[in-house]
C-alpha cells in the first residue's frame, strides 16, 4: 500500500482527500497543526472510513518536525500539499503571515522530499492564478495575471517554486469547490467567519446571518451577477486521486485546471440551493466587491484526457451537502 503525507489533510478539501484516498488503496498519514480546523474532521474521517487514520499535529514550516515525521514514516511514494492560509481578505490584511505559510511550508516541504528521496508532490493551487482570462473557459496555457490579492500571489510563486525543483508535480488549479460528503461528517471547520458564497447562503438559512449582499447586478454577464465554476469538494477530492496515479506513472511537471466547465451566477447559485432544499433565502443587491472578476470557469478538457477525471456530482447535490453540513457541524 503505497504511502501519501498529506500536510492539511484534516481541512475542508484534505479531509475529503483523506477518504478517497484510502477508497482507492492508498496509505494516507495527514500532517495538520489545526491552525484552520478541528478534531472534528480526523472524528469524521474515522467514521466514515470506520477505522484509525494516521495524523501528526504538526506546523509544515517546522523543519525539525518534518525531518521526524519523515524518518518515522520510512518510503513515502508522494505528498498532496494542502497546508496552506486560504483567507483572501485576511491577506491583503497581512500579507506577510501568508507568504510566510504558503511558501514557507512549500519550501519546507521540498526540502523533505529531497532529503528524503520523495518524488511526488500534488499543490493545491488556484484558478486565482489567472485573474481575470481574456479567453473563457480557461485552460491551462493562459498567461498568470497580476494577483488579484497576496493570496493569489502565493499560489503563482508557489507554482513558480515547482517549476524550479527537480521533483515530478501536479499543480491543480481548484475553482470554487463547495458542498461537502454526503455523510456531513466531515466539511469545512475554519473557525472565521466565511467570506465565500455558499456558507454564506447557508448561514442566512440557519439564522446565523439576516441576510446576504449580492455584490453588484451590473457586471456583463447574463443576469449581471458574477459567474463562478463551482465544484462539488467530493469531485475534487477524487481528482487528486488520479492525480498521484498519474504522476506515479507520468513523471515532469503538470498542471491541471479542475472544475466543471459551467459557469454559474450568485442568483444561479441562490436560486439552486432555495429549489434544492425548499427554502427561501433573504438576499438583497449590493455594490460590487473590490477585486472580484467577471467571470471565470474552467476549460476542463487537459484533466479529462490526462487524469480522465470528469465532475460527476451536481450543483444541487453540492447545494443539497451544504445544507446538511451547516444543520449538524
Ligand atoms: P482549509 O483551511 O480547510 O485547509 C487547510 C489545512 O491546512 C487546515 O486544516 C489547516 O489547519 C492546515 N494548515 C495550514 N497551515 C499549516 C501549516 N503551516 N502546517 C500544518 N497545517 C497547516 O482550506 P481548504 O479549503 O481545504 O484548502 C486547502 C488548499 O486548497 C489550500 O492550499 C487552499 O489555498 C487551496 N484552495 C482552496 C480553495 C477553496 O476555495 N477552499 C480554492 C482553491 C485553492
Ligand atoms: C463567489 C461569488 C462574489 C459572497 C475565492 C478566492 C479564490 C478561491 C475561491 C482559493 C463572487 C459572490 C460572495 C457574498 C456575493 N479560493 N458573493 N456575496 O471570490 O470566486 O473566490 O474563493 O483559492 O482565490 O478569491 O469566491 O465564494 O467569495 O465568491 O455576491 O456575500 O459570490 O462576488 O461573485 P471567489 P466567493
Amino acid at each position: 500500500m503505497k504511502k501519501i503525507l498529506v500536510t492539511g489533510g484534516a481541512g475542508y478539501i484534505g479531509s475529503h482527500t483523506i477518504v478517497e484516498l484510502i477508497a482507492a488503496g492508498y496509505t494516507p498519514v495527514i500532517v495538520d497543526n489545526l491552525c484552520n480546523t478541528s478534531t472534528q474532521n480526523i472524528d469524521g474521517i474515522e467514521k466514515i472510513i470506520d477505522t484509525k487514520v494516521k495524523w501528526h499535529n504538526v506546523d509544515c514550516t517546522d523543519k525539525d518536525a518534518m525531518d521526524k515525521v519523515f524518518t518515522e514514516h520510512g518510503k513515502i511514494e508522494g505528498i498532496i500539499h494542502f497546508a496552506a492560509y486560504k483567507a483572501v481578505e485576511e491577506s491583503v490584511q497581512n500579507p506577510q503571515k501568508y507568504y510566510d505559510n504558503n511558501m514557507g511550508s512549500l519550501e519546507v516541504v521540498l526540502k523533505c522530499m529531497q532529503e528524503n528521496d520523495v518524488k511526488n508532490i500534488i499543490f493545491s493551487s488556484s484558478c486565482t492564478v489567472y485573474g481575470m482570462p481574456d479567453v473563457l473557459p480557461v485552460d491551462e496555457n493562459a498567461p498568470f495575471k497580476k494577483a488579484e490579492s497576496p493570496y493569489g500571489e502565493t499560489k503563482q510563486i508557489c507554482e513558480e517554486m515547482l517549476k524550479a525543483d527537480t521533483c515530478n508535480s501536479v499543480a491543480l488549479r481548484y475553482f470554487n469547490p463547495i458542498g461537502s460528503h454526503p455523510s456531513a461528517l466531515i466539511g469545512d471547520c475554519s473557525a472565521d467567519r466565511p467570506s465565500n458564497l455558499v456558507p454564506i447562503i447557508t448561514e442566512v438559512a440557519i439564522g446565523k446571518r439576516k441576510k446576504i449582499t449580492v455584490f453588484g447586478d451590473d457586471y456583463n454577464t447574463p443576469d449581471g451577477t458574477c459567474v463562478r465554476d463551482y465544484i462539488h469538494v467530493v469531485d475534487l477530492a477524487k481528482s487528486h486521486v488520479l492525480a498521484m496515479d498519474f504522476l506515479i506513472r507520468t513523471p515532469g511537471q503538470h498542471a491541471f485546471n479542475v472544475g466543471t466547465g459551467i459557469g454559474v451566477s450568485v442568483l444561479d447559485a441562490l436560486k439552486a440551493f432555495e429549489e434544492t432544499n425548499n427554502l427561501k433565502i433573504n438576499y438583497s443587491i449590493g455594490p460590487r466587491r473590490s477585486g472580484d472578476i467577471e467571470q471565470i470557469y474552467a476549460n476542463g478538457n487537459l484533466v479529462k484526457t490526462k487524469l480522465g477525471w470528469e465532475p460527476i456530482e451536481s450543483l444541487e447535490q453540492a447545494m443539497k451537502s451544504a445544507w446538511d453540513w451547516e444543520k449538524q457541524k
